[in-house]
């Protein structure tokens, strides 16, 4: 099974954003953060900023939507051409809906849970998904501290996922790092946001290289 790194321009220098996108080239995706001050007490960018970042990222766009009313918006950010756009099951009316109009734009469609919200009800359409985002912290804020609470969720989404023989990503966001990432994979993920633990270290290129050592060896001893 591959790993994917995914860093989170949250932890960016936002006023260099073309210069920090070429030191994480050697990353699966990045994820960038849409935050609406509504869903979450955070604010950050929209949909000219996704456009641009398309424009001139070296690689696809992995869309973390903390909104309200994805059913709105989601679809905006496929026609921007995003390469996935996950939203959150607790801001949509119709999950497997707003996914099926993700595919026909050409996105790959995930959807997000808060740490507090049981997954079981997602777990019988998860053909309709190409991603189920796990969140690993309270979503919001970069820079938080990884909730080992978040496991058993994480662990019935992945044995769900292996039973139905479906090829979903299972996605971890909040408080990865070189330490965190071995228990989030040991637990099913395979796919890792990681924005601090990047953007803050002197060299992203090699703070991606050794994220994918720890999951890529910890996914191979299960
Ligand atoms: C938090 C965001 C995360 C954030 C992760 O709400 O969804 O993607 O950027 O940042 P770190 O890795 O610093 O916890
Ligand atoms: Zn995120």
């Amino acid at each position: 099974m591959s790993v994917r790194i995914n860093p989170s321009i949250l932890a960016a220098d936002f006023a260099n954003l073309e210069s920090e996108l070429r030191r994480i080239a050697s990353a699966d995706l990045v994820h960038v953060d849409i935050m609406d001050n509504h869903f979450v007490p955070n604010l950050t960018f929209g949909l000219p900023m996704v456009e641009r970042l398309q424009e001139v990222s070296p690689i696809p766009l992995d869309v973390h939507l903390m909104i309200d009313d994805p059913d709105r918006w989601a679809t905006g950010f496929a026609e921007a051409g995003a390469f996935s756009v996950t939203f959150h099951a607790e801001a949509t009316r119709d999950p497997v809906a707003l996914a099926r109009r993700l595919r026909k734009k050409g996105a790959r469609a995930g959807i997000a849970i808060k740490p507090a919200t049981d997954p079981s009800s997602y777990l019988d359409s998860l053909a309709e998904f190409d991603q189920i985002l796990v969140m690993t912290v309270e979503p919001g804020f970069g820079g938080q501290s990884f909730r080992e609470s978040t496991m058993p969720h994480l662990r019935l989404v992945a044995n769900a996922v292996r039973a139905a023989k479906v090829d979903v990503w299972l996605q971890v966001d909040g408080g990865i790092t070189e330490n965190t990432i071995v228990l989030a994979a040991e637990n099913g993920a395979d796919t890792f946001v990681a924005g601090s633990s990047v953007f803050h270290s002197d060299n992203p290129g090699l703070a991606i290289a050794g994220l994918r050592a720890a999951a890529t060896s910890a996914t191979h001893a299960h």
